[in-house]
């Protein structure tokens, strides 16, 4: 496997081409960023943490039937990944209320939902990745309204599998953001990441805040953070 050139760089990671039809490799970046990329940092180690952790996290999904983009964890930082086209839609899965549901609708942070909130955002950095509904979806051309079903279905499939998953290691998922891509073929299945850099993630006791958060705020102790998930994660 040869790793050929760099096709696509944002703000957490690389993706490369392979001299194997339809395969790339996701480099995962040290770069940390917030409030669409007006906060810039590092977070020592976290490209290497953020591999592992999501390379678990697909590894487990895949085992219960859930399609991805994982093939294999190559190295520290790299990941061989199924080609794709990505879906420009930022899926967000809420259970909790942080973040910006806090500020949109002044439901104090650590709100159990009574149900799981679905949202989309458009994902297009020069317009902030703006809120959007299944109106604008289909009238844009995003995506056609068969494979909003499958997103939304799989969306809180993997909300079910990661809730049980994260309880098993004492943490509560608030939330998370995930990304779909098109294979060659035209199947819709899981991409991106899933890491503290895409998730809120909760001590289940102290309801310590476990993820990017901790950056986004200024809280200190960020690589902490991401070092308590590898370490329950990897158990
Ligand atoms: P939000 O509360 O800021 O809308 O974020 C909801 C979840 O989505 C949170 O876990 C962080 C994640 N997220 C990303 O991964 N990338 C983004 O660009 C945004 C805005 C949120």
């Amino acid at each position: 496997m040869k790793k050929l050139e760099m096709i696509y760089e944002g703000k957490a990671k690389k993706v490369f081409k392979t001299d194997v039809d339809n395969q790339y490799i996701v480099d995962y970046k040290d770069d940390a960023t917030a409030f669409n990329g007006l906060k810039k940092g590092t977070i020592t180690d976290k490209g290497i943490m953020n591999n592992t952790i999501s390379s678990k996290i697909f590894q487990l999904l895949e085992q219960k039937g859930i399609k991805t983009h994982f093939l294999q964890k190559l190295s520290d930082r790299e990941m061989l990944v199924r080609k794709v086209e990505i879906v420009p839609l930022e899926v967000l899965v809420r259970n909790y209320a942080a973040g910006s549901l806090t500020k949109r609708y002044g439901i104090p942070e650590g709100t159990k939902m009574d149900t799981t909130i679905l949202e989309f955002c458009y994902k297009n950095d020069e317009y902030g990745d703006p809120f959007i509904n299944n109106y604008h979806i289909k009238a844009m051309n995003l995506a056609t309204e068969a494979e909003v079903e499958i997103i939304e279905k799989e969306a809180l499939k993997i909300n079910e599998i990661l809730i049980e998953l994260m309880k098993n290691i004492n943490i509560d998922l608030v939330d998370f953001k995930l990304e779909f891509g098109r294979t060659p073929e035209g199947e819709i299945i899981l991409a991106d990441e899933i890491s503290p850099d895409t998730c809120r993630l909760w001590d289940a006791v102290t309801h310590e805040k476990l993820d990017k958060d901790r950056f986004r705020r200024d809280m200190g102790k960020v690589e902490e953070g991401y070092i308590e998930v590898v370490n329950r994660i990897l158990g």
